[in-house]
């Protein structure tokens, strides 16, 4: 089953989140691959042509919300919600397309503005009133506080502590989480 379609721009704080276009993604090349960015990244260093087009072909498919989150006419962050299935017996399909898979990145010079937690803010409110997900999820490298906080203030809970099951080049086997939300408790943390 795909999801609905979004409905762009969308307004968080004062970002205006869309999707990217090749200009956009530019400028995000810029601080992409610094070293603060990629070091609890599971997708380090990137191919500026590939990671452009990536993006640029998540623009034209259904089941990726990828955006941009742009400030003053600059872009500061990116944001993305892929839908995939959740699990569930093959006698019905409701499991089908229901679950997102939440994901941030902001440029450095603006970390710790908030920036992050208005654009999963705005993910999840599209997840949730408006592609009706059941569930949505995100997972990160213990260690990338920042990146779990982010969820914590939003209401996701930590459903799972991976003990050394997460792969890091320079640290080796080093512990993760997942974080997920479910609709209804999205909605009553919004109410
Ligand atoms: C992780 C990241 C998205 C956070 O973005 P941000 O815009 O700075 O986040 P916010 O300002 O919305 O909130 C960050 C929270 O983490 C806290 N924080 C920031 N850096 C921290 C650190 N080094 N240790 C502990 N907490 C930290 C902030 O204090 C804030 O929490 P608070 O409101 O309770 O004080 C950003 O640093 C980033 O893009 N990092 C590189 C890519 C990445 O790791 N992405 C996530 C992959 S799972």
């Amino acid at each position: 089953m795909t999801a609905p379609s979004a409905t762009w721009p969308r307004r968080v704080g004062g970002l205006e989140l869309r999707p990217p276009t090749r200009d956009d993604l530019e400028q995000v090349l810029v601080w992409r691959n610094r070293p603060e960015v990629t070091r609890w990244l599971l997708r380090t260093t990137v191919e500026p042509e590939a990671f452009v087009k990536a993006w640029l072909d998540a623009v034209e498919d259904p089941d990726q919300h990828a955006v941009v989150a742009v400030l003053d006419g600059r872009v500061v962050a990116t944001g993305s919600l892929d839908v995939h299935d959740g699990m569930g017996q093959f006698d019905g399909d409701e499991w089908r397309g229901s679950e997102g898979l939440l994901g941030y990145l902001v440029d450095p010079a603006c970390a710790g503005r908030g920036f992050a937690t208005d654009i999963a803010r705005a993910l999840l409110d599209l997840a949730f009133t408006e592609l009706e997900l059941h569930r949505v999820t995100a997972g990160c490298f213990a260690d990338n506080h920042a990146s779990w906080r982010v969820m914590e203030k939003l209401g996701m809970r930590r459903e799972q502590h991976g003990v050394r099951d997460s792969w890091h080049a320079e640290l080796g086997w080093i512990d993760g989480y997942t974080y997920a939300i479910l609709a209804e408790e999205w909605a009553s943390s919004v109410a």
